[in-house]
């Protein structure tokens, strides 16, 4: 997507060979425009799925579920992280280990919010080691909903994420590819005939 790409070259700020900080659309301040060109990008290549709910992960992956779903005209549900005093028992719930900030979260989600009957679409913010999605994908098989795919807003291709999932014939769209970040430099992977 290259309105994406360009975002990202502008304003983007490599921190590391491995880590892009984008405060300044995505993880804290949320640019409204390019996330509802987002949301009808994903919209687009999930069309004729049957999707009918969506399921991310907060905080970052709420803005582009919402305007997914509002483009897809089905609800967005975030799996929270920390397990809610309203919400003990009925909950599918999975662990998620992060290796970038070395950390676990159990993640969880209510049972009213997901059934056999959804076909799901799994979004997120990054896609790195691809560990919030394989969480996200455990509590989708808990329910005994279909996985219409999985949508990624920015996918680091040098992580191994992307190849875990696609390896498993999940179908993974991802907006912006990027293939490297050395020398503080951002570089994208060409983008394949879709
Ligand atoms: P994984 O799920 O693919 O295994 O990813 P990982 O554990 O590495 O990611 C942990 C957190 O760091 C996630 O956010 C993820 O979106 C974010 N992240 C990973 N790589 C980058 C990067 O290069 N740049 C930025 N800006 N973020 C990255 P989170 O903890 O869930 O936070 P939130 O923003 O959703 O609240
Ligand atoms: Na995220
Ligand atoms: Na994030």
């Amino acid at each position: 997507m290259e309105l994406l790409e360009q975002k990202i070259l502008n304003e983007g700020r490599v921190l590391s060979e491995s880590v892009i900080k984008v405060d300044s659309f995505l993880n804290h301040q949320i640019d409204p425009v390019l996330m509802q060109q987002i949301g009808e990008e994903f919209s687009d290549r999930f069309a004729n799925k049957g999707v009918t709910k969506i399921i991310t992960l907060e905080s970052s992956g709420i803005a582009p579920a919402q305007m997914t779903g509002l483009s897809l005209g089905v609800p967005a549900i975030f799996a929270r992280k920390r397990k809610s005093l309203t919400l003990i028992d009925h909950l599918y719930s999975a662990s998620v280990h992060s290796f970038t900030k070395n950390e676990t979260n159990e993640i969880s989600v209510s049972k009213d919010y997901i059934s056999s009957d959804d076909t799901v679409l799994i979004l997120d913010d990054f896609l790195a080691n691809g560990q919030a999605v394989l969480g996200l994908m455990d509590i989708v098989e808990q329910a005994g909903a279909s996985l219409a795919g999985v949508g990624i807003v920015i996918e680091k291709g040098f992580q191994d994420g992307g190849k875990i999932l696609r390896e498993q014939g999940i179908r993974v769209e991802s907006l912006a590819s990027i293939e490297s970040l050395v020398d503080g430099k951002v570089t994208f992977t060409k983008e394949e005939a879709s």
